[in-house]
């Protein structure tokens, strides 16, 4: 949505992947997440928010209708938090839901019927970004309950990110990117292979969807959650970023490895996601479990992953022609995991572990000319 916020994808931290209502989502958790966004280099990498997911409210509202904070979760309060979060130069989320009650079982009281005055308030603690899901909803039709909040929001006059938690049922990609920031477009990620890699299937083929200030959204990320590998977990960053994802870190950061961080503050990567021109990488060949996928980027080059969904080791290959950049004499290279540079006339191989990515930058050495057919003057210098 045309708001001026989330021109490139959203980036941060939500608890819910790592906690769910468990006990351990609290204010120190929170506080400790935003501490190690500048200490872990998280925030220099680009990591922004720090969100709350559901189960932060008590089960009812106050006798004004105010949502109330959970005093046992947050003794201080969400606006102490969020002053919290913004003295570290970051910004602060929640959660709420587009119907009566919120998605867990315990049903925290949602924003059916309370847009108005449940956006003020978040607007009056300082909130940043709003993740708006769709559980008892009544059966409202969901454009006019996320309109409604999403007016709500600007009403305010905060700048608030509006992130749409409707689970694909009602394909928001068809509606929402004049209404939110980005919307989710399948059900919950799961922290397993399986899970994962059906979400970025279904995603995949949403590319033309996406574009600065509107996202496909597959959800938030497992990496570091203990349930796949590390291979596995390179694989789910390297795709998100090549979908221009949401990159929302779904692990608790106060007792992650440094495999996590490393992947998570793959800066070079990052800049795949967060690449200025808005394009989502679409799906470029796909042949027995081996997928290549090609991202247009500002300068002229392509985001190149090449992933092995297969069990066992396997060379995945592709050309120029094919990633959608043929006509130039040479190719720069730049493996983005192992940083090594190489230079390419035109194939692009690698040797890729078993549900493993590789994942390259592929840079023209001089401009690509037009395509042929085209009325141009082949003597001029470019
Ligand atoms: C839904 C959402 C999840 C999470 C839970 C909270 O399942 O899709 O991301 O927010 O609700 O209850």
């Amino acid at each position: 949505v045309d708001n001026g916020i989330d021109l490139a994808p959203q980036m941060g931290f939500n608890n819910w992947n790592s906690t769910h209502c468990g006990s351990q989502f609290n204010e120190a958790m929170v506080k400790g997440i935003a501490d190690l966004f500048v200490s872990k280099g998280l925030k220099a990498a680009g990591y922004q928010y720090v969100n709350l997911d559901d189960c932060w409210a008590l089960p009812n509202r106050d006798a004004a209708g105010n949502l109330v904070a959970d005093p046992v979760r947050f003794p201080d309060g969400i606006k102490a938090l969020a002053d919290y979060v913004h003295a570290k130069g970051l910004k602060f989320g929640l959660y709420s839901s587009a119907g009566t009650h919120t998605c867990d079982v315990q049903g925290f009281p949602g924003g059916l019927g309370h847009e108005q005055q449940d956006a003020d308030l978040w607007a009056s603690w300082g909130v940043d970004y709003l993740k708006y899901d769709n559980c008892n909803n009544q059966g409202v039709d969901a454009q006019s309950r996320y309109k409604a909040m999403g007016d709500a929001l600007k009403k305010t006059g905060r700048p608030i990110l509006y992130s749409i938690c409707e689970w694909g049922s009602t394909q928001p990609w068809s509606w929402a990117p004049s209404v939110g920031n980005s919307w989710r477009t399948t059900g919950d990620i799961s922290d397993n292979w399986q899970s994962m890699i059906a979400i970025a299937h279904a995603n995949q083929g949403l590319s033309t969807y996406a574009q600065p200030g509107a996202w496909n959204d597959p959800d938030m990320l497992e990496v570091g959650n203990g349930g796949m590998t590390g291979t596995e977990y390179q694989t789910h960053f390297s795709l998100w970023s090549e979908m221009a994802a949401p990159l929302m870190i779904g692990t608790d950061l106060r007792t992650a490895q440094q495999q996590t961080f490393d992947i998570l503050t793959n800066t070079d990567v990052i800049a795949v996601d967060q690449d200025p021109l808005g394009k989502q990488g679409s799906v470029v060949s796909s042949a027995n479990g081996l997928v290549v996928m090609s991202k247009p980027l500002a300068d002229g080059s392509r985001a190149v992953t090449l992933t092995n969904e297969g069990s066992y080791d396997a060379t995945v290959s592709t050309t120029v022609q094919t990633l959608g950049i043929g006509g130039a004499s040479s190719y720069r290279v730049k493996d983005l995991w192992s940083k090594a540079t190489s230079t390419t006339t035109g194939t692009l191989s690698a040797t890729v572990p078993g549900h493993g990515t590789a994942m390259f930058k592929v840079t023209p050495s001089s401009p690509v000319p037009p395509p042929t057919g085209m009325n141009y003057v082949s003597d001029l210098p470019f």
